[in-house]
């Protein structure tokens, strides 16, 4: 069979890879677990946190005053020590909590649960002594090193909400995440290491915090040795504030309902939403979800979610749901092919990797690199394969479960958000037979539909939005300061029901196949960015006057950021001018708000097509983006510029082709 027919004929909708006998035998998840949950969510949720430690136990496990939920209401717990102390308590202080590798070769730490105890009681004293109190938030900007988990779980042990910031955003964009939760520290390191070369933090810093009061001090941890600017009223060195605390810490308990973190995340508007998180109900889901999903045996297992703690899924399950089941861990600090395009398969195969969770965007980048670079390696300590972060094609997953899980590893493939704390969709690997694309039914204790326009369950075989439509323990508790913001983002299209902004359909069998974003929301490389935000951070230079932001398609990243630009004033630019402008402008979206928002490819117009009334026509754009044949062009008050910029576009090559 021709290599094409062969793939088609895997990729059905019906092709179904059912679980291996020894997940079916042995997994932590058995069958009967959706009927107990489905019989009684309420319990079976409670069933999952009393596996944590309480100071104290709940008097209600659902407080539902929709849209806002309390979970395990009057329970106290405390998350650093179920993430630590609870481990060394009960005898695995010895057991690696992280395997540490630096991007430079040959850097390594092991930290065992009781040092990684010490770390987070010394690092808890330090920030009491630099005045942090429970409730001040603290805003965290930090390469992947250990002192970044650390960093966390000490300010979840004193009460002290964190911010983590991802490392690729710019001072701007710090800085605005810095003022909207008001946080009166900032943790840092003078760089990281990226592609072989030291990167620089701290100017960052410098930058976001120039001329706020609020922020008192700048903890620093010392990477990579570069030399730094130094402000001695603001600015302290971790290795001299940390290092010489005590390794006791007394851990007060919190309020199941307590703030654990804020993290930001796009929307449809330039303005970032400061997702918050709560203690108990939190931590709750993300253990139960890698426990289960991940079918996680915390003797053996050695888990590697290769994504940067800077996004949810870093929290979820690089620190939160790996530690409270007292997993051993991977922390790699680079990219894929730092030190060659098979780093990662090292890594594998010389520490024992068991569990793999990546996103699609990566595994996509591994086929186009090739089988030769994994096919070098004995991979076969694997045994578990998870993918997140946007829809993965039919043929990437495929690759991922031949190529790298040797045709043997059952393949998660798990939708959630920032704002529903874990996972919600997804497959459990000793029960559910999966399908190449599909992230299959909602965990057990999760429920949620597929909804047509006028708020009606679709049939099997039919497609719409996500809902979900009972509040879970992981669910965001709110958009900081902006409960507003939060009814109208998330439960003002259907009632009482949690409008994900996702599309989905439900095949022939009913299981869910998510479609990608139904907003403004771009998915590029399995990261976030607002159409939105693009466009205000463009029409802030001088010289633009207008921007319209789509995203196409792209075969690597998912999505790539195409921009439509038109400059101010009339005179025309040659091409030389064109060009120059266009480098500008990229550079200056990477500088309002990262480099991960930096558009694949701007298109400089003379004109924008709009509507009669005005309205940027963003479909007939993302026609253009993607070279299709344009819609319905009959509502334009002009139909010829459009056609314009479709020439144009035809005409040109984007700088990454
Ligand atoms: C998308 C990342 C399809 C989706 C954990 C969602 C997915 C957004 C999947 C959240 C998946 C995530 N299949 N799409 N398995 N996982 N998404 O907040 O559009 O960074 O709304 O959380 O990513 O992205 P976020």
């Amino acid at each position: 069979m021709a290599a094409e027919a062969e793939l088609s004929a895997l990729l059905t909708e019906s092709r179904r890879f059912p679980p291996p006998a020894d997940f079916a035998r042995d997994s932590n998840a058995q069958p009967e677990i959706y009927e107990r949950a489905h019989l009684d969510r309420l319990k079976f949720w409670s069933e999952q946190a009393s596996r944590l430690k309480w100071d104290e136990p709940w008097d209600q496990v659902l407080d539902w005053q929709a849209p806002f939920a309390r979970w395990f209401v009057g329970g106290k717990l405390n998350a650093s020590v179920n993430c630590v102390d609870r481990h060394v308590e009960a005898g695995n202080g010895e057991r690696i909590a992280y395997h540490w590798i630096g991007e430079p070769e040959g850097e390594t730490r092991d930290i065992s649960y009781a040092q990684l105890k010490d770390m987070v009681c010394q690092a808890a004293n330090a920030l009491t002594e630099l005045g942090v109190a429970k409730g001040d938030r603290v805003a965290i900007y930090m390469p992947m090193i250990p002192e970044t988990v650390v960093a966390m779980l000490a300010c979840a042990r004193i009460g002290a909400p964190h911010t983590v910031v991802f490392a690729g955003f710019s001072a701007d964009a710090l800085r605005n995440r810095i003022i909207d939760c008001d946080a009166r520290l900032v943790i840092t390191a003078d760089g990281g290491f990226r592609r072989g070369t030291a990167t620089a933090l701290k100017p960052a810093v410098d930058n976001a915090v120039a001329g706020l009061d609020g922020v008192r001090n700048v903890l620093v941890v010392r990477r990579t040795g570069q030399p730094v600017d130094w402000d001695d009223a603001r600015d302290r060195w971790w290795h001299d504030v940390v290092a010489g605390q005590s390794t006791e810490h007394t851990a007060p308990a919190h309020d199941s309902e307590h703030p654990l973190y804020v993290m930001y995340t796009s929307g449809t508007t330039a303005k970032p939403k400061g997702i918050l998180h709560t203690t108990g109900g939190y931590l709750t889901h993300v253990s139960a979800t890698h426990r289960l999903v991940f079918d996680i045996k915390p003797e053996s297992d050695v888990f590697w979610t290769a994504a940067d703690i800077g996004w949810v899924t870093g929290h979820s399950y690089i620190v939160y749901g790996p530690l409270a089941n007292g997993t051993t861990s991977v922390l790699y600090e680079g990219t894929p092919d730092a030190g060659g395009r098979d780093r990662w398969w090292r890594i594998v195969e010389e520490k024992q990797v068991s569990i793999l969770y990546t996103a699609p965007t990566t595994i996509r980048t591994f086929m186009k690199w090739g089988e030769q670079f994994p096919g070098a390696h004995d991979l076969s300590s694997l045994r578990l394969l998870g993918s997140v972060g946007e829809p993965i094609n039919p043929e990437a997953w495929i690759w991922y479960r031949k190529h790298i899980g040797g045709d043997r590893c059952p393949v998660v493939d798990t939708w959630w958000q920032t704002e529903t704390g874990g996972i919600m969709i997804t497959p459990l690997p000793g029960i559910t037979a999966t399908k190449p694309g599909s992230a299959m039914t909602a965990f057990p204790g999760i429920s949620v539909d597929v909804l047509d326009n006028g708020g009606k369950p679709v049939d099997n075989g039919g497609g719409g939005v996500l809902v979900v439509t009972e509040p879970w323990p992981g669910m965001l508790r709110g958009i900081w300061g902006d409960d507003e913001r939060y009814r109208q983002t998330y439960w003002s299209r259907f009632d009482e029901l949690y409008f994900a902004g996702d599309g989905a359909k439900r095949d022939v069998d009913g299981d869910i196949w998510l479609l990608g974003r139904v907003d403004d929301v771009m998915n590029v490389s399995g990261h976030r960015i607002s159409t939105t935000e693009v466009e205000s951070a463009l029409v802030s230079h001088p010289s633009v006057a207008e921007a319209a932001v789509v995203g196409a398609t792209d075969a690597i990243t998912g999505q790539g950021i195409v921009a439509f630009v038109t400059v101010k004033g009339d005179a025309a630019l040659d091409s030389k001018a064109g060009e120059q402008l266009i480098a500008d402008l990229r550079e200056h979206v990477a500088e309002q708000i990262g480099k991960i928002a930096r558009p694949r490819q701007i298109l400089l117009t003379p004109e924008l097509p709009k509507t009669r009334s005005g309205k940027i026509m963003r479909r007939l754009l993302r026609d253009v983006a993607e070279h299709r044949e344009l819609g319905d062009v009959t509502t334009l008050a002009d139909p010829t510029v459009v056609n314009m910029i479709d020439e144009m576009m035809a005409t040109t090559t984007h700088p990454e082709e």
